[in-house]
């Protein structure tokens, strides 16, 4: 039998990250329709490069954004440093004067972000799009543009120290194109080896490998599975919005619970991906007062058993519904849904998550199994290839959505 493909270090480090700040923010959140308004409305590029002249970013603080993402658990954070539009949240050092430096803002937003990165422990990661809806190569002199790409992304790499990652976007509007990958992601090896990279597959292509150079592959709003891994091991990234877009909608109030998050999370980590879960900062980068508080009540889940979300792996053990379980070394983890409360069980819907809960597969000798959260022990039976446990309910008062059991072996 052939050994299963081992993550490198860098892909390694990026798993055990598992939770991430996706940032939309640029000229079009000012409009608050999203970081597509120039393109649905098909507004000239001349009269959308106005939206510069008022371009102030005065509310983005970039160091209560890396705060609020450390306080709810993540471990990175990725800043659309140029999106569609084609404007620079970056100094693009002469390449063009379509950048925060050159707008009423005066500053270059991704230096702040990166500090404020580094100051929080967040792995450093950038978006930047391929598609350009501004430059004139892009339906142009294609060469140039790609040349134009190569120079943008240098840009990054020389003068921010150690980048995490790139995050690409936009090769899917153009899928007949020769988008130079080699010589893109030849420059950014160059440059910075341990940078990894990362190109959306997009919609309808999720998990697909892409290239060989590319270290992860995407579930963009999608729902993560177990990838065959083949050539080479990459890790898995489903990216989702916290309401329904990525750029700030002014009029958008579907704002996603902290439980659906929890759960999406959940369902990240039975396959080994990470949730990137996005803010879009408000028209002059003010941090959403919502999404804050959405991330708070979030980490605070998180922050019961932080081995179970970043280190645990998946296992080959089966379990009922939902349910399953991740290995840390001799500690495994049943992640127990639809726990009631007790005293409220009548308002439970669905498979009970308490009474006896049952485990197949090859487990070593359980010694105790307990609640995460309350350290309460669990009585529980082994007998070859099943265990069998008995979840109490939550005690009134607590609702924590995905319980967590240790098993210690
Ligand atoms: C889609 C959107 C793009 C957004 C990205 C985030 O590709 O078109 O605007 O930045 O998703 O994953």
């Amino acid at each position: 039998m052939t050994q299963p493909l081992q993550p490198s270090p860098a892909i390694a480090a990026f798993e055990q990250r598992a939770f991430g700040l996706f940032i939309h923010f640029g000229l079009y959140s000012q409009a608050g329709q999203g970081e597509w308004y120039r393109h649905h409305h098909q507004i000239p590029a001349q009269r959308y490069a106005t939206l510069m002249d008022s371009f102030t970013a005065a509310d983005f603080d970039a160091e209560v954004i890396a705060r609020t993402a450390a306080a709810a658990g993540m471990r990175y954070a990725c800043l659309t440093t140029r999106h569609h539009d084609g404007f620079s949240l970056y100094d693009t050092r002469g390449l063009n004067s379509f950048d925060a430096v050159h707008s009423p803002a005066g500053r270059d937003l991704v230096a702040e972000f990166v500090t404020a990165c580094r100051n929080h422990d967040l792995g450093v990661f950038l978006y930047h799009t391929t598609l350009d809806w501004w430059h004139p190569d892009f339906d142009g002199d294609w060469p140039a543009y790609q040349r134009y790409l190569r120079d943008s992304v240098d840009i990054l790499l020389s003068h921010y120290g150690p980048v995490d990652g790139l995050w690409f976007d936009g090769n899917w509007a153009r899928r007949d194109r020769d988008w130079e990958e080699d010589a893109l992601y030849d420059l950014i090896r160059q440059r910075q080896p341990d940078c990894l990279i990362i190109n959306n597959s997009s919609h309808g292509h999720h998990g697909e490998a892409g290239h060989p150079q590319c270290d992860v592959v995407t579930f963009e709003q999608g729902r993560p599975f177990a990838r065959r891994q083949v050539e080479r091991y990459r890790a898995g990234e489903m990216c989702e919005t916290m309401n329904s877009h990525w750029g700030t909608g002014a009029h958008d109030l579907s704002h996603k619970s902290p439980a659906d998050i929890i759960t999406r999370l959940v369902s990240c980590r039975r396959y080994r991906a990470n949730l990137l879960l996005n803010i879009g900062p408000e028209a002059q980068g003010a941090m959403p007062g919502l999404e804050a508080a959405v991330l708070a009540q979030v980490g605070r889940w998180i922050k019961i058993c932080p081995p179970a979300v970043y280190q645990a792996v998946p296992t080959q053990l089966r379990c009922g519904g939902d349910d399953f379980v991740l290995q840390d070394g001799s500690t495994y983890y049943y992640f127990c849904h639809n726990v009631p409360i007790h005293g409220n069980r009548h308002l439970l819907q669905g498979r009970p998550g308490d009474g006896p809960q049952g485990i197949i597969g090859a487990l070593p000798q359980v010694r105790r199994i307990s609640w995460v959260d309350n350290d309460e022990e669990l009585t529980f039976s082994q007998d070859g290839d099943i265990c069998a446990f008995q979840a109490t309910p939550f005690a009134y008062g607590s609702q924590l959505i995905v319980r967590i059991a240790r098993l210690e072996t």
